[in-house]
């Protein structure tokens, strides 16, 4: 089948890369030539493991192509996903921008010359399919046309995983023709027996922040315990393994740290905030799911500022991890945006590494020192934070680290390492709702 993706962001490559390995002829589509050009030449804007390679391989077999040319790519496609950015409006109201898409709904119906599927991918408020469909009757009145909300579930880092072998593929649309085409261009997922939803569209939108949202108060709920854990000797980790094996609870998303970030859960808790307050309901769950994620976030100054004693001025603080999870350079809402500045206006000299995020990093904190690697993070340090949990930091060296520290503290919040086994090794160890 032939289909378009408007926008080449994190969903659109992902999404078009995926529907080209599928078998699909798939061309991604955006106005910033920069973008397409660099594409074009084999380079991925973003960091997303093995999503160059992916890129590479169909563009190669002659099933995924870049332009910036709308007409031809629409006109021509059965289907055309939309996959453009909605950030947290600037009014900073927790409302979604709708700008992008509904220019690009503006651009694309005019070419619309066959019957065509638009697809809303990218994360929009309830309501907006229909709205789609509105302005492209406005329009183009003799466009053929239907729209469907096929929201996606891709975790940064798993992208690739999530998409190819993903847990449900939702598909909103009244319309039992677009569902004919949706089901045609998932039918891989068909043969390993994906559940697929389908629903109306205001359900299908809604969904995606449910989901999210759900996720985000189970991780907020951890956090409370794991400040509960604190208080009482209790180990949040052992709370954790034993509630998550209860079936109905569910083991996932459930390890406390330093709250939740990204460009995914703190954006769409507040758009689902702003849906239900529009709408006359409270969403109480949520509002605390948001409000325990900042509260955490500035526990952990307080954890990084009581472990040295209260005082960090003139204290060295190595950092292991900024992105806000692991396997992606995104440093969007990290909770380290949050957690190292306070510090470091107390005095405090940060030195930091991460894998993918320095170069991000580095723009937003030049005041901070960057290092080459986790050893150099250590030198001379009053104390080592591990902020996010990549793998590499899963298996260091503590002999070598502890004698290159001028205080052995290591403050994990994320609970990779084992109190005992670091006490063992000669640090003071400071976990995340676990005792010392
Ligand atoms: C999230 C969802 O997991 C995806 O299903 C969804 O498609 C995506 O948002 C989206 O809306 O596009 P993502 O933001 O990439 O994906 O990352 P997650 O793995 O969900 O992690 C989000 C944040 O929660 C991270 O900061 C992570 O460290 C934190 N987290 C996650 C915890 O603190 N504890 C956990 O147990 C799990």
């Amino acid at each position: 089948m032939k289909i378009t993706i408007i926008g080449t962001g994190y969903v659109g490559l992902v999404t078009g890369a995926c529907l080209a390995e599928f078998g699909h002829h798939v061309t991604c589509m955006d106005k910033d030539s920069g973008k397409i050009n660099s594409l074009l030449a084999g380079k991925i804007p973003i960091y997303e493991p093995g999503l160059t390679e992916l890129v590479r391989k169909n563009v190669e077999e002659g099933r995924l192509f870049f332009t910036t040319e709308l007409e031809p790519c629409v006109s021509s496609a059965s289907a055309v996903f939309l996959a453009v950015g909605t950030p947290t409006s600037r009014r900073g109201d927790g409302y979604a921008d709708l700008t992008y898409i509904y220019a690009a709904v503006r651009d694309l119906a005019p070419h619309l010359s066959k019957y065509t599927v638009v697809i809303d991918k990218s994360t929009v408020p309830v309501g907006t399919a229909r709205q789609v469909a509105r302005l492209i009757r406005e329009e183009n009145p003799a466009a053929d046309f239907d729209v469907v909300s096929n929201p996606e579930f891709l975790r940064e880092g798993a992208a690739l995983a999530d998409f190819m072998r993903p847990d449900r593929i939702v598909i909103g649309t009244e319309s039992v023709k677009a569902q004919s085409v949706m089901k045609e261009i998932y039918d891989p997922l068909y043969l390993i027996s994906t559940p697929f939803v389908f629903t109306g569209l205001e359900s299908a939108e809604l969904i995606k922040y449910a989901a999210n949202a759900f996720l985000s108060i189970k991780i907020s709920f951890i956090n409370e315990m794991a400040n509960l854990c604190e208080e009482v000797g209790a180990d949040v980790v052992d709370l954790a393994k034993a509630i998550g094996l209860d079936g109905r609870i569910g083991g996932k998303f459930l390890h406390p740290g330093p709250g939740f970030g990204g460009s995914c859960f703190p954006k769409d808790t507040l758009a689902l905030l702003r849906i239900a307050q529009e709408n006359g309901v409270s969403a109480r769950s949520v509002a605390a799911a948001v409000e325990i994620n900042a509260a955490q976030k500035a526990g952990m100054v307080k954890k990084i500022r009581d472990a040295l004693g209260g005082d960090v001025s003139g204290k060295t603080i190595g950092v292991l991890g900024l992105t806000f999870k692991p396997e992606t350079d995104d440093l969007r809402d990290a909770p380290a945006l949050s957690i190292l500045p306070p510090l470091h206006e107390k005095g405090a000299r940060i030195q930091a590494h991460d894998p993918q995020g320095m170069e991000e990093s580095k723009k937003m904190f030049p005041e901070f020192f960057y290092v080459q690697n986790v050893y150099e993070a250590a030198e001379g340090a009053d104390a080592l934070v591990l902020m996010t949990e990549w793998n590499q930091y899963r298996a260091l060296d503590l002999d070598r680290l502890k004698s290159l520290m001028r205080n052995p503290l290591f403050i994990d919040l994320r609970n990779v390492y084992s109190p005992q086994r670091l006490q063992a090794a000669g640090f003071t160890y400071v976990g995340v709702g676990r005792k010392a």
